[in-house]
């Protein structure tokens, strides 16, 4: 079977829509057909600033989400990635890999940095740290929205530069996008994609808002002047980013809907996909406050997933240390 990778912050209360339909729903579903490494990223999370103890309890939130959206311990590792030191160790080998013009292009860190007062080299390397959590596991296969492509590109450059000088020691890894939903698009600025940075209080939508904000927020969703239910992401991103919405949580699709609200303006489609959504997203609240009421519990899960991991993280690692001349790590 093959493996999978894939890892999220920890740097919000909440995981939003577009975290779900761009990656985490293929999170779950690849658990059938795969072994699966699912991680909670808290070293990339202090790139920028943070606070530490709101750190710490975001990754446990962020644990119970994933566990709450479907993701089983007993088929896939959950894991939090500090506790694996593995990924610290294969950076720095990674990043003496990687020319600095390289990773001066990645656009990421362009458009973050450019929204920070302090920009942190940390922030600039962080590109490889992931570089590293993907290699660790000879990885397959990463379900991410099409935001992380060009990371994955540097992964795939990166494995193949080292397997090249090295002799082969990492799976080289393929993207695993899913184009429908690859791009959710902000609520209140339909040109940019959804994001936590969100200008408007409106424009992202939580997974753990209340089920009536989240009504409220498709509800007020820019849309355009006409009156059409028709999928044109380019002269209606609003309408069709919606349309894109609607077909992912409602189980229909584009063409359907297009038929269905054929003459019907936004009201009804707003308020129907309003429902979708608030049916569709309204439990994962109890269940994630179900996963954090038992604290030990949540601990022994993330111990169990971090000991998996680093199982298979520190073979892929003394291979790599082998291959450049290190001792063997002690
Ligand atoms: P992060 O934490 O920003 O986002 C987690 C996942 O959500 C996807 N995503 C979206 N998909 C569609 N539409 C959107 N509006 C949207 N916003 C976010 C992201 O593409 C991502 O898949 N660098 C990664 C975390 C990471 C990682 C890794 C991912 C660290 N190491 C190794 C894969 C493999 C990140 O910041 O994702």
């Amino acid at each position: 079977v093959p493996r999978v990778f894939s890892g999220i912050q920890p740097t919000s209360d909440s995981f939003h829509l577009g975290n779900y339909l761009g990656a985490l729903r293929q999170w779950v579903a690849l658990q059938d057909t795969s072994d699966a490494f699912y991680c909670v990223v808290d070293l990339h999370a202090i790139t920028v600033d943070h606070d530490p103890k709101v750190l710490h309890e975001r990754s446990r939130v962020s644990a119970a989400q994933l566990l709450a959206l479907g993701i089983d311990p007993e088929r896939s590792t959950l894991f939090v990635q500090s506790q694996v030191p593995e990924h610290a160790m294969l950076a720095w080998i990674m990043g003496c890999e990687t020319g600095f013009g390289e990773a001066s292009r990645m656009t990421q860190f362009k458009d973050k940095s450019a929204k920070q007062e302090r920009t942190t080299v940390g922030l600039f390397t962080y590109p490889i740290l992931q570089v590293a959590d993907i290699l660790l596991y000879q990885t397959e296969r990463v379900p991410v929205g099409e935001d992380q492509r060009q990371h994955l590109e540097l992964s795939r450059d990166l494995a193949i530069r080292f397997n090249n000088t090295y002799g082969q020691t990492f799976t080289v890894p393929d993207v695993h996008i899913v184009k429908e939903t690859a791009t959710i698009k902000d609520l209140a600025e339909p040109e940019k994609k959804m994001s936590k940075s969100s200008a408007s209080p409106r424009g992202c939508l939580y997974l753990l808002d209340e089920p009536n904000q989240m009504r409220k927020k498709v509800k007020s969703a820019v849309t355009d002047s006409e009156a059409e239910v028709r999928y044109d992401p380019d002269a209606k991103p609003g309408v069709s980013n919606l349309m894109n919405i609607y077909a992912a949580l409602g189980n229909t699709t584009i063409e359907k809907l297009e038929a269905e609200y054929a003459g019907r303006g936004y009201g009804d489609f707003k308020g129907d996909l309003a429902d979708v959504v608030a049916d569709y997203l309204g439990p994962i609240s109890a269940r994630t406050k179900e996963f954090l009421a038992d604290k030990a519990e949540l601990d022994r899960i993330l111990v169990k997933g971090a000991e998996k991991a680093r199982h298979v993280a520190s073979r892929t690692l003394a291979k790599a240390y082998k291959k450049v001349g290190f001792y063997p790590p002690a």
